[in-house]
């Protein structure tokens, strides 16, 4: 059975998550994130079992680092040996994260080539290990599996009817084959045979419908059509933070430039103040036309940020770029304090100019 007490069964319905994004959703955006869109749950990157059990395990366990106001947080796992799961998922429990999730879906070939993520939808037997020893691992934390269709074709009965048959709390399916990738559209009618199949073997797992979703709002009005109990979206965050929000019309499109910049630039900072220099400042540079495409000064602005080598030069080319609030005052470097409690106030701004417009 799944669990009676499990923060599924606290979410709103149908409930909005962010993604597990690997080298996006870390601690840092998941934190600009619930600030500016405040979704209702949010999901890890996906870290390596081995890796956390491991005795160099600092580099994998920074993957799992997070702040109380991330939560609800739930930590995704991969791999393909069920004691390291066990390990992982022992360690997942003694961190505070409220919920478990298995990777079974990941297409990228490194991942398939080991027979993990997707790679696993080949190996039930062994999928359905992996399953008992994360339970036993984290008894107490609702157990989640993110999948796809299947491998070559779809086979939603056969695979998602074995999962189901594990008593998950929740299952969330990205509505492509693993061979697809990300080519085509996904098959939303399959969340609806999921459905189906879910009320007959397991009534109690939540379902979670994924792929190719624009918005919260976009999400909400698909309810209807595909009545799952929550929608997650990926890479349309990444183009656009604020079209997580449930308020419609919310997105960056709609914030002046300076406030897209204050907004990129707390990105940075909280980077910065993570990671300092463990964390290289390439990742942030996939931000750059996040925040600032459709702006008067991208096409000035983007090859500078690109070219840049730290935290320091990123911020001080917004700065230069005549942010009012910043340029000319050295604050945003000099005291880390003062910038923090500034750049909070700059995010709410900017999230709640975008919320009173749609409004
Ligand atoms: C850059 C990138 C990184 C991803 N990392 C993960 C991951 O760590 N774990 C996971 O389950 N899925 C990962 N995914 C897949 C997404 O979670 C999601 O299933 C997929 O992007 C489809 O949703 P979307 O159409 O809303 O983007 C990743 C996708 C992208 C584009």
């Amino acid at each position: 059975m799944p669990l009676a007490h499990s923060v599924y069964r606290t979410l709103p319905r149908p409930f909005i998550a962010m993604a597990p994004m690997e080298d996006i959703t870390d601690t840092v955006f998941r934190r600009v994130l619930q600030r500016v869109a405040a979704p209702d749950l949010l999901y890890t990157e996906f870290a390596w079992a081995n890796g956390l059990c491991s005795p160099k395990a600092t580099r994998f366990k920074d993957r799992l680092r997070f702040h109380p106001e991330e939560r609800p947080l739930i930590a995704q796992l991969w791999g393909r040996d069920p004691e390291a799961y066990y390990g992982a998922a022992r360690y997942v429990a003694e961190l505070g994260y409220d919920g478990v999730d298995i990777n079974m879906g990941c297409a990228v070939k490194k991942i398939l080539k080991r027979g993990a993520g997707a790679g696993l939808i080949e190996t039930p037997e062994l999928a359905r290990e992996i399953i008992a020893a994360v339970r036993s691992g984290a008894p107490h934390l609702p157990l989640s599996v993110k999948t796809r269709l299947g491998t070559h074709r779809p086979a939603v009965a056969e695979w998602c009817g074995l999962l189901l048959e594990q008593d998950l709390d929740a299952l969330c399916l990205h509505a492509r084959t693993a061979a697809q990738g990300y080519s085509g559209s996904a098959e939303w009618s399959r969340l609806n045979e999921l459905l189906a199949l879910r009320d007959r073997i397991a009534p109690g797992t939540i379902i979670i419908g994924n792929g190719d979703i624009k918005t919260a709002s976009e999400a909400l009005a698909l309810d209807r059509q595909f009545p799952v109990d929550g929608f997650m979206l990926g890479r349309a965050v990444v183009r656009d933070p604020l079209s997580l929000s449930r308020t419609p019309g919310s997105s960056v499109a709609r914030l002046s430039e300076t406030e897209r910049i204050a907004l990129f630039r707390r990105h940075i900072e909280l980077h910065a103040e993570e990671w300092g220099g463990r964390r290289q400042v390439g990742v942030l540079k996939r931000f750059v036309s996040t925040y600032l495409n459709g702006c008067p000064r991208y096409a000035t602005l983007r090859p500078l940020l690109l070219r840049s080598e730290s935290h320091a030069e990123m911020l001080h080319v917004l700065d230069a770029a005549g942010n009012p609030r910043a340029a000319g005052s050295r604050h945003a470097t000099d005291n880390p304090r003062a910038a923090r409690a500034r750049g909070g106030d700059e995010i709410r701004d900017a999230a709640g100019a975008s919320a009173v417009e749609a409004g």
